[in-house]
């Protein structure tokens, strides 16, 4: 019988009461270590995902053309910027509204988000319908819904015209995901 020894394998080391407590303490210590720089982390976070769901738009008028510049009938997309931006929204702040001259001093501004997830709507003039890339959603040229997943119709901004200038009323635009 051929009998072999392992030279490599240690002596067995059983561990003092010290030694268990010490090993116990520094576990306990990492753990702690470990949740308290996760909270530390979670905090911005958090707060960074839940501030929008408490931060109030501010009532503000947005001068968008004269009203010479737009045609009746028409529809056009118009720049508008959020009035209230986050420090560090950067380019994101910037939005745009679909505007549509209907008379002389009537206007009508639909949100460029699809009330489904957000995504913007295209006006299609020939077939009078705004299209939504992303799911297929399809709205009329009142801003229903003719097609697609959208729960409600397009978002509608408040317009109105001082001094011949056209202006957009800012508001939060409602989406599946804040309704
Ligand atoms: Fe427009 Fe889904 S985001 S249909």
């Amino acid at each position: 019988m051929n009998e072999t020894t392992n030279s490599n394998q240690e002596p067995s080391h059983s561990s003092t009461p010290e030694e268990i407590s010490r090993r116990t303490f520094f576990t306990k210590l990492s753990i702690a270590c470990g949740g308290l720089c996760t909270l530390i982390m979670a905090v911005p976070i958090v707060g960074f995902v839940v501030a929008p769901l408490f931060r109030k738009v501010p009532d503000k008028w947005i001068p968008v053309g004269k009203v010479d510049d737009f045609e009746i009938g028409k529809t056009v997309d118009v720049q508008i910027s959020d009035p209230s931006p986050l420090p560090w929204a950067g380019i994101t702040s910037k939005s745009a509204a679909w505007l549509r001259r209907e008379s002389a001093n009537e206007f009508i501004a639909f949100s460029v988000n699809c009330t489904h997830m957000g995504c913007p709507v295209r006006w299609l003039a020939d077939a009078e319908l705004f299209m939504c890339p992303c799911h297929g959603g399809v709205y009329y040229k009142d801003g229903a819904v003719a097609a697609g997943p959208p729960p409600q119709p397009l978002f509608r901004f408040a317009v109105r015209v001082v001094d011949g200038i056209v202006q957009i009323r800012s508001a939060p635009v409602p989406i599946t995901t804040t309704l």
